[in-house]
């Protein structure tokens, strides 16, 4: 997991700037769309490749009160690094940290009799009570309980309260299509859901939560944000899906900015092949720039021939192939000196590509972009204190 690093002094190879300042903001107004209802900060897979610790810590400055990850692990690792308050995961297998989890107050999620079971078990080993909610799968098709089986779920989850044995803190569900406006599978999981939880709770579970709400719901569907939004890339400044709309016009800032180093300049004569396979030959005479990122740094390789960086005040395009380490652009003459900062991403407000632009340039999604980002690219915190 990345740690607060400080400011470089010296350029670095590559890095990646993390605006903390811009995630706090993101979260309020992520915030401003609820009516009353909490926000659940999704800090899985390193925070998106942001950094989870200073991520979790700033949302929760932000009013944030909960924190989600994937696995068992990541929410572990947040408590550990000292994250109050409530944090659920999501992501589990058999055999997993249960007895950890319960011991440190997780919220942890159940969609099946195995996982109960499991838990069940350790909470007793425990002698303590295990927060579980029970996931519903209203329509997505993977992780959750089918409405078939539920029935069964809530009818043991009641037993295993009674025994003491477990509290159902929450009803949830998560959404297949949010990011598609109109698209018909969002009215059919929400009465599913609603026809769902309704069910759990005339059989007697108080859940203090019912939440379906991802990002893309929660900026465009209030109908579904219930009494929980869990929040992952919008928190991230990044905007769910281009046909939504850009992060401007939801009033967010990305928080990722990725810079390289130019580590060579030079002038090549024209018909020269570039990086493997040769896909790109000079046109004429001109200079090359080499950017010290590669697919090992999470850069794709679908991007070889098509990816947008800025450089000395223009957008250049990968040249050829990315390769593991670095990649290159045709500079076009122009002759920038080696060091000159080479922006791959950021807000886009210093004429700088967006993440979008590289989802768009690669045939990806945004959140796969800023997610891959590999951990050889130092994480720089800034503006992890309040001003003023
Ligand atoms: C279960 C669950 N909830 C919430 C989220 C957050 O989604 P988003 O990043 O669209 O806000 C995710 C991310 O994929 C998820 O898997």
């Amino acid at each position: 997991m990345n740690e607060t690093a400080a400011v470089p002094t010296a350029p670095l190879r590559a890095r990646a700037e993390i605006d903390l300042g811009a995630l706090r903001a993101n979260v309020r107004a992520l915030r401003a769309r609820l009516t009353g209802a909490a926000l659940m900060a999704v800090v899985k897979s390193d925070a998106y490749g942001h950094g989870a610790v200073p991520c979790a810590r700033a949302a929760l400055a932000a009013g944030a009160t909960w924190l989600g990850t994937a696995t068992p692990e990541e929410a572990l690792a947040l408590r550990a690094a000292g994250l109050p308050g409530r944090i659920m995961c999501w992501l589990w297998v058999p055999g997993g940290p249960w007895r950890e989890a319960i011991d440190a107050d997780l919220d942890v999620s159940v969609s099946g009799m195995w996982a109960l079971r499991e838990v069940t078990g350790a909470a007793r080993a425990a002698g303590r009570t295990a927060r579980v909610q029970l996931k519903a799968d209203t329509g997505l098709g993977r992780n959750g309980c089918q409405p078939g089986d539920w029935p069964e779920l809530v009818a043991e989850a009641l037993k295993a309260e009674a025994d003491g044995l477990i509290k159902v803190t929450g009803l949830w569900s998560h959404f297949a299509c949010a990011d598609e406006p109109g698209h018909p599978s969002i009215t059919a999981q929400l009465d599913r859901f609603r026809e769902m939880t309704a069910y759990a709770e005339e059989q007697g579970l108080r859940p203090e939560v019912r939440h379906i709400a991802n990002s893309p719901a929660t900026l465009t569907l209030p109908e579904t944000h219930f009494d929980l939004v869990r929040t992952g890339i919008a928190m991230y400044g990044v905007s769910p899906s281009p046909e939504l709309g850009t992060p401007a016009d939801f009033g967010l800032r990305p928080v990722m900015t990725l810079r390289a180093s130019l580590a060579l300049v030079k002038r090549v004569p024209g018909g020269h092949g570039i990086s493997y396979g040769h896909h790109y030959t000079t046109p004429g005479e001109t200079t090359l720039g080499l950017v010290p990122v590669g697919y090992a740094d999470g850069i794709p390789r679908h991007a070889s021939g098509t990816g947008p960086v800025l450089i000395d005040g223009k957008w250049r395009t990968v040249a050829g192939r990315v390769a593991m380490d670095q990649f290159v652009v045709d500079l076009g003459g122009d002759e920038p000196p080696a060091g000159t900062d080479a922006v791959l991403f950021g807000p886009g407000d210093a004429g700088e590509p967006t993440a979008e632009d590289w989802a768009q340039a690669c045939g990806t999604i945004a959140y796969e972009i800023v997610t891959r980002i590999g951990a050889r690219v130092p994480r720089v915190h800034l503006n992890g204190e309040e001003k003023g």
